[in-house]
């Protein structure tokens, strides 16, 4: 009976180390499993820059890990995961100050953004999507660490960009939130030259570092100029004193040439400004002769605007300008047309 009892004692004390061998078989596995995602996280770049010059690395999509939610206007957004986590904390800190935020946006394919494209073409036209749209393949959505965000007030979704724009005191407490969750404001006002964007309130940007987030949001920067890409300067702006155009007037055209001028790489802008009346009469009247010879009354006025600049020592193939040089007085033709939407029809010249 001993025999049988001790016999009973040894089968079940390797039974017990057969299964503790294998929970912890288990345990390694999962061990490992969750090892393979934090390694994939880690592996994507949280500092990537892509912009009008910089397209989505290669690779990215692989690297790339996603979380799927479903925003209050039943559409389903997808953010990279981390990024939707620290979102989440955002979202619940302005909460607790009677902010509430909610994703329009976030990660996008190459297709959504074509879609996108077409869709605000007709909507707003093609000058609207210079300033806020970036081309298929270079907008910063596709790496999921963009996030739109769009405004509930009193219980009314505000999703608009128009009408998102009309609560900047809410956008002031948001943005005041942002670098402790590690965002940063991607595109800053009086920052188009350098971001080759408008204004966008709404467009927040993850880059997993809150102390790199307050540094850039302290000093007022845009994510180019903190990692060098762009040398940051202070741009002399001079609207003049004009009885042709208003300041409004004056300042959409400003905002045109600084977003193309975000795509001469290597270029540092210093000084823009309203080229003078006198000039804007004599080019009102050569100009819109030629440019109207297409299509009569196609454009209804014309402006000049002058820009000084310095290219660096490297600068794009595609640009017919010296390296190192400083540049005064290039001129930027932009023209109105009858629905009274300004376009630049020539970028820099002397
Ligand atoms: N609105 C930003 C620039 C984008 O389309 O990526
Ligand atoms: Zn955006």
């Amino acid at each position: 009976m001993k025999k049988i009892l001790s016999l009973i004692l040894i089968v079940a004390m390797l039974l017990g180390i057969a299964c503790l061998a294998g929970c912890s078989a288990k345990k390694e596995e999962t061990t490992e499993s969750t090892q393979e995602v934090t390694k994939e996280a880690a592996g994507i770049d949280y500092l990537v820059v892509v912009n009008k010059l910089h397209k989505l690395p290669e690779d990215w999509e692989q690297k790339l890990q996603i979380t799927k939610m479903n925003n209050s206007l039943g559409d389903d957004v997808e953010v990279e995961t981390k990024a939707y986590e620290a979102y989440l904390k955002l979202k619940e800190a302005l909460a607790k100050e009677g902010v509430n935020i909610d994703l329009d946006s976030a990660r996008r394919s190459i297709a959504a953004q074509e879609d996108i494209v077409k869709r605000f073409t007709e909507k707003y036209g093609e000058d609207y999507v210079k300033k806020y749209v970036a081309v298929p393949g270079y907008s910063e959505h596709h790496t999921g660490l963009a996030l739109d965000l769009y405004l509930n007030i009193d219980g009314k979704d505000v999703y608009l960009n128009e009408d998102m724009v009309k609560y900047p005191e809410i956008w002031e407490k948001i943005h005041q939130k942002l670098a402790d969750y590690g965002f940063i404001l991607r595109y800053l006002k009086g920052k188009e030259h350098v971001t080759g964007y408008s204004y966008e309130p709404w467009h927040i940007r993850y880059i997993d570092d809150a102390d790199a987030a307050k540094e850039i949001t302290a000093k007022g920067i845009a994510f180019e100029e903190y990692l060098g890409l762009v040398k940051t300067t202070d741009v002399a702006y001079d609207y003049g004193q004009s009885k042709l155009y208003k300041k409004a007037q004056i300042e959409e055209c400003m905002d045109l040439v600084k977003c193309k001028f975000a795509e001469w790489e290597g270029c540092e802008l210093l000084a823009l400004r309203y080229a003078g009346d006198e000039k804007n009469a004599r080019e009102k009247v050569e100009r819109l002769k030629s440019l109207n010879k297409k299509e009569p009354d196609q454009y209804t006025a014309v402006m000049v605007l002058e820009t000084d600049f310095r290219t660096g020592e490297k600068i794009s193939d595609t640009l017919t300008l010296e390296p190192g040089k400083d540049y005064t007085d290039y001129q930027w033709i932009l023209a109105c047309d009858k629905d009274g939407s300004w376009e630049l029809v020539e970028a820099g010249y002397k």
